[in-house]
């Protein structure tokens, strides 16, 4: 049932404040202000020299945002790879060491070859699941659950916002039994999470200027999306999900990367999407862009008022979301991409549930 949406992927969109506020109802105690995992745990986080991180699509970019988290908040090194890439290289693994796999259906054809290798590594095999009788599951030392509910459209979204928030609450439980976060700051960053619903819900109210974004990208043939640290695999996840459902061209770039080769694709046609909220990198992607409007490229940032106060010449539109903690900003600047994809999608009239060619679960390599 879509309710009053065109698109189950409107619905899903819309449900993200509930479904993330699900989330954090199993892996956070509110009222202590710390993460409370209710899984038992077949290692010790503390006794971890790397953790190493395997899927595919959107769920991948949850991993790749989820190694910042690990590696700053818990001082926990993370490889990570799709998992296409990872099981073919069969990389040298430490005996007892620990792999996560990511899968919304938790039937990914390669998510789960590459679980069984890590299996006969002899690692210790967690998953993030949001279908509890998957096969993934099924053969995962330990499950951690997403709970956003059945994700319909073919285009993931909500199911990345809750990946995101277990793998939040999950890197704090690192961190704390590695002992890198004191209680105040494990406190801090639960804050981060428990604020991050009104925020989202905030997020969404900028529909409207999106809207009248989304007419203009209609009628581009490519989209750059650039962000930094954390924001980059936010970039990445923007450009995939407008390329699926509207059949544009888009590519997301690492900022800093920009000098060393695509800034040579920047003209009058070409959209450039900024995502870069203010923390201490936003200097220098902003400067990133600068170069961009130099050039005469289109510029969209999707930034917070902090960091829209701080723009000069030169920026054809600015989205602002609400400010919140560094922690969380990737989670809620997944919400202006998601929009964006969605509203250029419908100006073009594609099927955006069923788009051509795309399974909802990729049973097969
Ligand atoms: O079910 P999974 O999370 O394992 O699926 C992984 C990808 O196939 C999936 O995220 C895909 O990239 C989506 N269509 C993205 O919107």
């Amino acid at each position: 049932d879509k309710g009053n949406h065109r698109h189950f992927m409107a619905k899903e969109i819309y449900e993200q404040p509930e479904t993330i506020s699900h989330t954090l109802s199993h892996y956070v105690d509110m009222g202590a202000e710390r993460v409370a995992l209710r899984e038992t745990l077949p290692f010790d986080f503390s006794d971890l020299s790397r953790l190493t991180v395997s899927a595919c699509g959107t769920a991948y970019f949850a991993g790749a945002v989820a190694k910042y988290w690990f590696e700053r908040y818990a001082r926990l090194p993370v490889d990570i790879d799709v998992a296409s890439e990872f099981r073919y290289r069969e990389p040298p693994l430490e005996k007892g060491g620990l792999s996560l796999f990511i899968s919304q259906s938790g039937e990914t054809a390669d998510t789960l070859a590459a679980l069984r290798y890590c299996a006969s590594q002899g690692q210790h095999v967690a998953s993030l699941v949001n279908t509890l009788e998957s096969t993934i599951a099924r053969e995962s030392g330990v499950v951690f659950p997403i709970l956003c509910g059945p994700e319909i459209g073919v285009a993931s979204t909500k199911a990345l916002t809750a990946q995101l928030t277990a793998l939040a609450s999950l890197a704090i439980a690192a961190g704390r039994a590695r002992g890198v976060l004191s209680v105040d700051r494990e406190a801090e960053l639960v804050r981060a999470l428990v604020e991050l619903p009104a925020a989202v819900s905030a997020a969404l109210g900028a529909e409207g200027q999106i809207m009248d974004i989304a007419k203009r990208l209609s009628k581009a043939k490519d989209v750059l999306y650039l962000g930094r640290g954390p924001m980059f695999p936010i970039a990445m996840e923007g450009a995939l999900k407008l390329k699926e459902i509207s059949y544009i061209h888009a590519e997301g770039y690492a900022a800093g990367e920009l000098k060393h080769g695509p800034i040579a694709l920047v003209d009058e046609a070409m959209p450039v999407i900024v995502v870069a909220p203010s923390d201490e990198l936003v200097d220098k992607t902003l400067s990133n862009m600068q170069e961009v409007a130099a050039r005469g490229g289109k510029i969209i940032l999707i930034t917070d008022a902090e960091g829209a106060a701080t723009v000069g010449h030169g920026v054809a539109d600015v989205i602002v979301i609400p400010h919140v903690h560094n922690f969380v900003a990737p989670i809620l600047a997944t919400i202006p991409v998601q929009l964006l994809a969605y509203h250029t999608a419908v100006f073009m009239g594609t099927d955006v549930d069923q788009p051509r060619n795309l399974a909802k679960s990729v049973t097969v390599e």
